[in-house]
């Protein structure tokens, strides 16, 4: 069936080990009937917040979604200027264009995260957020981000749509910030069987005000004080998700001897992301870093190997940010990095022998 002997995910077999769990419940769905924002929605929120430590989370269409809300409900609007990264998934900008604000890029850290040090410097009268991403699932330095935030009078919007069960020095990633988002689409570590997405707080007016624009403004069946927007997490996805949600630590374990296994092997040949005693990282990603990249994937592909590249634009370079007025070299880091980066699979129903597989074939390649 695949074109790979090690795809770079497999939900077909992640899902049939839980079939029967997801059949039972989609069954048991039909017969209630409570498709939008049931009974199953609300247990997955309350689950949710209680795993990242924060009063409130709730479900919503997607992580784009999730930053264009918590952007929203913030009152971030056209004038306004939010700091971001540029080497984070399109949807980080895009959202933040989606209020009518300007996303502002800082670069980045060796470890793929915003460079606090370098923040400072962009920081206008017109900055009103920061949105750190915690890319590849691993915590951005939020001390001094959260400082610098303070310091400034800034919001911070968390984008933690890689990083679900993250710690940074034992608290999870998605309660450091005011509201902060997580996407729960098919290739993420917690994942829908289509598009999801939850935004976290302890902020209850937020809260109140998010589960308002996220249901076209209602506070209830009738009346509305707010415009609002159609973005709710289906009570299909939340049923699935409940049934997933068991095996969470599990996974993340089982990501973090793959990424043990990997650095053991792959260490000498390229760079592996370490992990530093204040971090935690579930390995949402295993990103690899060599000057040879290309070469590298192609090997591994006429190898029966997929790997993927998170991501091969920075954003400042796309098309759709022309308008914004960067060019290559504004973030040497972010640049550098955009070339050498390769995802390999880490998935938890990896097995030993297609890592081995994996490994054998990258030594090769490098003659080791
Ligand atoms: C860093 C980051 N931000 C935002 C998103 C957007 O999430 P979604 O695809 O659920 O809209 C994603 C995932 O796709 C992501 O990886």
């Amino acid at each position: 069936m695949f074109k790979y002997k090690v795809p770079y995910v497999n939900l077909s077999h992640d899902h049939s080990l839980i079939k029967k769990q997801i059949l039972a419940k989609v069954s048991k769905l039909l017969h209630r009937g409570d498709f939008i924002l049931g009974e199953e929605t609300k247990i997955f929120e309350e689950r949710f917040a209680q795993y990242c430590g924060t009063r409130y989370a709730l479900g919503v269409n997607s992580g784009t979604d999730a930053l264009f809300l918590s952007l929203k409900v913030l009152n971030i609007k056209p004038g306004d200027e939010v700091i971001t990264t540029p080497n984070s998934f399109l949807a980080t900008a895009s959202a933040i264009t989606a209020v009518g604000a300007k996303p502002v890029f800082v670069d980045v850290t060796p470890e793929f995260n915003m460079d606090p040090k370098k923040l400072d410097q962009k920081i206008t009268p017109k900055t009103k957020a920061l949105i750190p991403v915690h890319l590849t699932g691993r915590p951005a330095d939020m001390d001094p981000i959260m400082n610098i935030a303070k310091k400034h009078n800034l919001h911070v919007i968390e984008d933690a749509a890689q990083s679900i069960g993250a710690l940074y020095k034992g608290k999870k990633t998605g309660s450091f910030g005011v509201a902060n988002c997580f996407s729960l689409h098919p290739l993420k570590t917690l994942n829908a069987c289509g598009d999801g997405g939850m935004i976290t707080t302890n902020d209850a007016s937020l809260y109140q005000t998010l589960l308002q624009l996220r249901n076209i403004g209602l506070k209830n069946r009738v009346e509305s004080d707010v415009w609002g927007y159609n973005s709710r997490l289906d009570t299909l996805q939340a049923s699935i998700l409940n049934i997933k949600f068991k095996y969470i630590n599990n996974w993340i374990q089982q990501r973090r001897k793959n990424a043990d296994y990997y650095r053991k092997n792959l260490s000498d040949v390229v760079a592996c992301p370490d992990e530093q005693k204040h971090e935690f990282c579930p390995y949402h990603l295993f990103v690899i870093q060599t000057d040879r990249r290309d070469e590298l994937q192609a090997h591994l592909d006429k190898n029966g190997i997929e790997t993927k590249i998170h991501y091969s634009i920075p954003i400042h370079l796309q098309k759709c940010a022309q308008s914004l007025g960067y060019k290559k070299g504004d973030f040497p880091v972010a640049e550098k990095q955009a070339e050498r980066i390769l995802s390999l699979p880490i998935y938890q129903t990896l097995t030993l022998k297609q890592m081995e597989l994996i490994v054998r074939s990258i030594r090769k390649f490098f003659n080791k």
